[in-house]
């Protein structure tokens, strides 16, 4: 029987086509353009951007298949973006980044972790609540498109 192994790590300018790749899969035309994912990765002096990879047996090289990205101001976090590639969605890829969100936040004593979700994406509503995310509020037409968000916050502790 094979190894998963998983690894998390900042993201860095190699990882910048998976990132797209995966980015284009999970939101079809995609959200950011490069020059954002760039800015996140490179500049943007509050972001935490990285990247989940896995390999099968160690031997094999380690392939980006999820990335994440978090802001931190003062004491609180907000999630802007967390994907996996969607073949595997369901496996517990998101749950090892966001307990290492979580975890990293604990560390940095921040007290709350917020994020935006559209209020049609399930399975995503499902991946946070499980995580201890609550919906706090309603941001009507929040998306381009005038779509809800639920406003979703955890408390660190
Ligand atoms: C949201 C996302 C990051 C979750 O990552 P994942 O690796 O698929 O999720 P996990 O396997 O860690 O699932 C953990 C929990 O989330 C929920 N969940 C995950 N996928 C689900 C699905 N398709 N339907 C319903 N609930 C789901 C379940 O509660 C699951 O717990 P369980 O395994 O005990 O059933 C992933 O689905 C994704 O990339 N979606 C597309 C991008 C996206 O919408 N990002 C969020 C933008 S706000």
């Amino acid at each position: 029987m094979q190894n998963l192994f998983i690894n998390i790590r900042k993201a860095e300018d190699k990882d910048l086509s998976a990132i797209k790749q995966i980015e284009q899969l999970c939101f079809h035309s995609g959200i950011w353009k490069e020059e954002n994912i760039i800015y996140e990765m490179k500049e943007n002096p509050v972001a935490n951007f990285w990247v989940i990879e896995i390999s099968i047996d160690s031997e094999e090289g380690y392939r980006v298949v999820g990335f994440s990205d978090y802001w931190e101001t003062f004491d609180s976090a907000t999630i802007c973006q967390i994907a996996i590639h969607p073949y595997l969605h369901h496996k517990q890829l998101g749950s090892a980044l966001m307990d290492e969100i979580y975890n990293d936040c604990y560390a940095k004593k921040i007290r709350f972790i917020t994020l935006e979700v559209r209020v049609s994406n399930t399975p995503a509503i499902n991946f946070y609540k499980k995580h201890g995310f609550e919906i706090e509020t309603v941001k009507p037409h929040y998306y381009d498109n005038g779509e809800d968000a639920y406003y979703m916050v955890l408390k660190v502790k």
